[in-house]
């Protein structure tokens, strides 16, 4: 039986109980799912994604360590903010990261009644690729946006994937966003660095001077892990 594939641009558009026997990527390539795949490249145990500024402050409170943003500033509280360059062997090797970011972190919260919740980013897209393949599940791609809005590069890459997996012959597609997406990617495939650069995100990270992780962030292959959601934690489930 053909697999179906769905893409929803908006956490404001996501419909819980649709998914819930579904593998559901979270997108969120500048920068949280990139970050998260570059934190269990280097070691890193276990992140935490808390949605709240509260919940995360309180759980540096208890000692935890803590990477945590808001429109791409570190908070007050943090050990670190959300570049991926911040999660380094030394600091996140072996331990425990709680999580608060934006967008991205949000929609993991927002996706955890699906059967398998997973985070891509196109550092690990091509292990990403062939798990998916493997599951024998219909695939949601969900794409964080910015505060509720559609954006420009996390589409692309949910393009990039799905056009990927239909080439399977395991999937298809009736829904139109996936559509959209893969007809973005096709505009943005042979060089979607200066794709994105009209993105409104890419101006975002260069105002504040965070723009230096975006050639890493759209590099393929640095990874073959992929984080998947286990009892409220994403995990490392290596390839
Ligand atoms: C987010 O999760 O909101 C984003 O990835 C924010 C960012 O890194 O700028």
């Amino acid at each position: 039986m053909l697999r179906k594939i769905d893409t929803c641009f908006s956490p404001a558009l996501y419909e819980p109980e649709q998914h819930k026997g579904s593998v559901v990527i979270i997108i969120d390539i500048l920068r949280a799912s990139s970050a998260i795949c570059t934190a269990f490249a280097n070691g890193a145990a276990e992140i935490i994604p808390v949605s709240g500024i509260d919940e995360a402050r309180d759980y540096k409170n208890r000692g935890y360590l803590v990477a945590a943003e808001r429109d791409g500033y570190v908070l007050d509280f943090a050990d670190f903010g959300n570049s991926p360059f911040n999660f380094t062997f030394e600091k996140v090797s072996g331990k425990t990261i709680v999580y608060s970011t934006t967008n991205g972190t949000g929609i993991i919260k927002l996706a955890s009644d699906a059967a398998i919740i997973a985070v891509g980013s196109f550092l690990n897209i091509k292990a990403l690729l062939t798990w998916t393949g493997n599951q024998d599940k219909d695939v949601m791609l969900f794409c964080a946006g910015w505060k509720n809005r559609f954006n420009l590069e996390d589409t692309i890459f949910a393009g990039a994937l799905a056009s990927e997996l239909i080439k399977t012959g395991k999937y298809s597609t009736i829904c139109d966003s996936t559509l959209a997406a893969i007809d973005l990617w096709k505009l943005a495939e042979n060089d979607p660095r200066a794709y994105i650069e009209k993105s409104a995100q890419r101006s975002r990270l260069r105002e504040k001077k965070l723009d230096d992780c975006i050639d890493f962030c759209l590099s393929t292959g640095f990874t073959e892990i992929i984080p998947v959601l286990k009892n409220n934690s994403l995990v490392s489930l290596n390839y």
